[in-house]
C-alpha cells in the first residue's frame, strides 16, 4: 500500500450512527477501495470506554485499508491532521422534542469543535455535520473556523434526498437508479422541501409522470419531511443505519463527483442563489467536481416551490438569529 492514508475524524463515535458508520469507512466505502484510512474517534469522557470497544471490533475486522485508530476526548487531538471530519456527536432528538429545542444544548459542542478544526485540521479538511440541528450546527462550527474556507463546512440532507428518491420510486414504479435530479431545499427539519419539478423518472419530467399535485402536497412532501420523526416514533431512537449510509454517500459524492446527468442535495453555504440569504447553510441542488460542491444554477422555481423554499429558509434565518443571540456565532 503506497498511498498516504486519509485521516477521518468521527465525533460521537460511540453513538448509534458512529457504530453504523465506522466499519463502512474502514472497509473503504467512504473514500474508495484503494484509499487507506486512519480513524480518529472523538467522544466525551463518558463515551470513551464504548469507543474503545468499537475500536477493538474494528481491529477484529482486519480491514486491509485501516492503518490506525486513535481515540480521544480532546477536540484538539481528535481533529489534528484530519482530512475529513464527520461531526455526528450531539444529543439526538427524543420523542416529543422539537429540533429547535436542541439549539442551545448542541451549540456549545460545535463552537469548540469548529475552533479545533480551524487550529489543527489539515489544509484540505472537508467537514460534514450530521448532528442536529445540522445546518445551524454547521454554521456555528464554520463561524468558529475563520481560517478554513467556508464552503468546506456542509450539513447533511442526503438522508432526506435518499428518502425522497425511495418514495418517488415507490409511487412511479421506477427503479431508484432511474430517478435523477431530485432536490431537497432548505433545512434538515420538517420544513424542508423535497422538489420533484426538475426531477426525471426514466428521462421524463417527474412532476408530469406523477401528475398529482395533491399527492405531492399531502403525501410525498410530509412523508419525506417527517420521516425522521416517524422513525423515532417507531424505533424509540432516531435513524442510525440510514443516517450513516447517507453520510457515506455525501462524502463519497463530494470526493468522487456526481454523474454528468444528475445532481444531489447537500447543505452548503449559500452564495445568495435562489434568494437564500448569503452565508446560511441551506440545502440546494448541487453537483460535485474535483472535490468541490457547486450549486446548480438557473432552475425555474414555480409558485408551489417558492412558498415552500421560503418557509424553510425563514426557519434557517430564525435559527441563525437564535444562535447569534446566544453568542454562538
Ligand atoms: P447517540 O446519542 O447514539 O450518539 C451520540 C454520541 O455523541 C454519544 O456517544 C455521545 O457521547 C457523543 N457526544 C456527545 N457530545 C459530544 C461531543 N461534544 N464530542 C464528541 N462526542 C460527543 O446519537 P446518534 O443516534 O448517533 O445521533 C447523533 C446525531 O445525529 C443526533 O444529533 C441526531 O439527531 C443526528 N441525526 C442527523 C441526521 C441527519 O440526517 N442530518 C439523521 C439522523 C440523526
Ligand atoms: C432524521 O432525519 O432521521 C433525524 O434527523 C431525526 C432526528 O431528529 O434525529
Amino acid at each position: 500500500m503506497t498511498r498516504t492514508p486519509v485521516t477521518v475524524t468521527v465525533t460521537g463515535a460511540a453513538g448509534q450512527i458512529g457504530y453504523a458508520l465506522l466499519f463502512r469507512i474502514a472497509s473503504g466505502q467512504l473514500l474508495g477501495a484503494d484509499v487507506p484510512v486512519k480513524l480518529r474517534l472523538l467522544e466525551i469522557p463518558q463515551g470513551l470506554k464504548a469507543a474503545e470497544g468499537t475500536a477493538m471490533e474494528l481491529d477484529d475486522c482486519a480491514f486491509p485499508l485501516l492503518q490506525g485508530i486513535d481515540i480521544s476526548d480532546d477536540p484538539n487531538v481528535g481533529f489534528d491532521g484530519a482530512n475529513v471530519a464527520l461531526l455526528v456527536g450531539a444529543r439526538p432528538r427524543t420523542k416529543g422534542m422539537e429540533r429547535g429545542d436542541l439549539l442551545e444544548a448542541n451549540g456549545g459542542i460545535f463552537k469548540p469543535q469548529g475552533k479545533a478544526i480551524n487550529d489543527h485540521a489539515a489544509d484540505d479538511i472537508k467537514i460534514l455535520v450530521v448532528g442536529n440541528p445540522a445546518n445551524t450546527n454547521a454554521l456555528i462550527a464554520q463561524a468558529a473556523a475563520p481560517d478554513v474556507p467556508a464552503e468546506r463546512f456542509t450539513a447533511m440532507t442526503r438522508l432526506d434526498h435518499n428518502r425522497a428518491l425511495s418514495q418517488l420510486a415507490k409511487k412511479t414504479g421506477a427503479p431508484v437508479g432511474e430517478i435523477k435530479k431530485l432536490t431537497i431545499w432548505g433545512n434538515h427539519s420538517a420544513t424542508q422541501y423535497p422538489d420533484v419539478f426538475h426531477a426525471e423518472v426514466a428521462g421524463k419530467n417527474a412532476a408530469e409522470v406523477v401528475s398529482d399535485e395533491q399527492w405531492l402536497a399531502d403525501t410525498f412532501i410530509p412523508t419525506v419531511a417527517k420521516r425522521g420523526a416517524a422513525i423515532i416514533e417507531a424505533r424509540g431512537a432516531s435513524s442510525a443505519a440510514s443516517a450513516a449510509n447517507a453520510a457515506i454517500d455525501h462524502v463519497h459524492t463530494w470526493v468522487n463527483g456526481t454523474d454528468a446527468d444528475d445532481w444531489t442535495s447537500a447543505g452548503v453555504v449559500s452564495d445568495g442563489s435562489y434568494g437564500v440569504p448569503e452565508g446560511l447553510i441551506s440545502s440546494f441542488p448541487v453537483t460535485a467536481k474535483s472535490g468541490k460542491f457547486e450549486i446548480v444554477q438557473g432552475l425555474d422555481i414555480n409558485e408551489f416551490s417558492r412558498t415552500r423554499i421560503d418557509a424553510s429558509v425563514k426557519e434557517l434565518e430564525d435559527e441563525r438569529e437564535a444562535v447569534r443571540s446566544l453568542g454562538l456565532i
